[in-house]
């Protein structure tokens, strides 16, 4: 299988760079990366992964896709969108997450579009779902299965792409130079992705991985593991400095260098905090959409950094991989009457 594998078109990209005036501190200068604007469907960073996803087996058939979520899953409503538009049905299997108003909006849309969910109240009982699924609850046709955030192997590819095309921009010019990237991190294929982009592109950056979920789910542990099953795929795809070099030496020839940031995960994934709210107010106040789960995290991580920066200036890029798309089109108005879980109605 020597051969780069299909994808399909379903990004709009490259997506823009922005200056940021707004997240400027005392001693750095913010672009932004514009994934929110990366589909007119859905954007963000799930896109990136679904191209190559869902063009290639197990995946490019008819059959239903089953995978596994929040309530206010970003993933399964990107997965969800696009099989839709592939004529496909999405089986989910979700938790509950805080009630934000933003999660239940996309979980509102996840109803009203019709995917078919196997609920548990907490992420731990998420096996229970499972079981329900292949046993006492099993649909008519089963679904392939698609691990957590879309961060299989090819799914990395999005974003090996996303930092080939990063470095392009940089050499064009409409950047300068990002003495550190910020990015916000949950099953890792994100982060793995992006990390050997820039690795095999020779971006000598910084890149700050903030976690939007506990230390027991994302880790270096895991991180390495992505970066050994993304390098093993692009070379079992033909990659010729895949074949002649490991992912480390990549990372460590680009001078590429990664932390790992926990800081903002308050009270645990998806559970909003002050600092969170407030990065998605200056957002919103600036035009950029973010939300309290991810992006907000991730904003709210590098204004803390910029507050105890001290010394020369230093040419920070934010990724927003948050997508901007106002879904409120696709609410059915029974969708409470449809779900089949309650959810609440006081804002969260
Ligand atoms: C908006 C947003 N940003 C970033 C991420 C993290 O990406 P990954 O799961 O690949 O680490 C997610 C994951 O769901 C997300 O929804």
């Amino acid at each position: 299988m020597s051969r780069p594998p299909s994808r399909l078109d379903l990004a709009v990209v490259p997506t823009a760079v922005e200056r940021a005036v707004w997240l400027d501190g005392p001693a750095t200068a913010v672009w932004i990366k514009r994934d929110d604007c990366s589909s007119p469907i859905y954007g963000g960073g799930k896109v990136r992964k679904l191209e190559w996803i869902l063009a290639n087996p197990p995946y490019a058939d008819a059959r239903p896709v089953v995978s596994v979520g929040g309530t206010g899953s970003h993933h399964l409503l990107a997965l969800a969108l696009f099989l839709r538009s592939q004529g496909r049905e999405l089986h989910s299997w979700v938790f509950e997450q805080p009630w934000t108003p933003h999660v239940r909006q996309n979980f509102a849309v996840l109803v009203s579009l019709g995917v078919r969910l196997w609920p548990v109240r907490t992420r731990a009982r998420i096996p229970l779902a499972a079981m329900a699924y292949y046993g006492w609850q099993r649909p008519p046709v089963l679904g392939t299965y698609m691990a957590a955030g879309a961060s299989t192997a090819l799914g990395c590819f999005g974003f090996v792409e996303a930092g080939l095309e990063l470095a392009r921009q940089i050499e064009a010019g409409e950047l300068p130079h990002p003495d550190e990237i910020y990015v916000t991190a949950g099953s890792a294929g994100t982060s793995a992705g992006l990390i050997l982009g820039l690795a095999l592109a020779g971006v000598r950056t910084r890149l700050h991985l903030v976690s939007a979920v506990e230390k027991w789910a994302f880790n270096r542990a895991l991180l390495r593991l992505k970066l050994r099953q993304a390098h093993a795929a692009l070379r079992a795809h033909g990659l010729r400095e895949a074949e002649t070099r490991t992912a480390a030496a990549w990372i460590a020839d680009a001078g590429l260098t990664i932390a790992i940031d926990h800081q903002q995960l308050g009270g645990g994934y998806g559970v909003p905090t002050e600092a969170a709210r407030a990065a998605c107010e200056l957002g919103r106040a600036n035009g950029v959409g973010f939300e309290t789960t991810y992006t907000g995290k991730c904003v709210a991580a590098l204004r803390a950094q910029e507050g105890s920066a001290r010394g020369a200036a230093r040419n920070v890029l934010l990724w927003n991989t948050h997508a901007s798309n106002d879904l409120s089109g696709w609410i059915a108005a029974d969708w409470r009457e449809r779900s089949p879980i309650m959810v609440p109605d006081a804002p969260g």
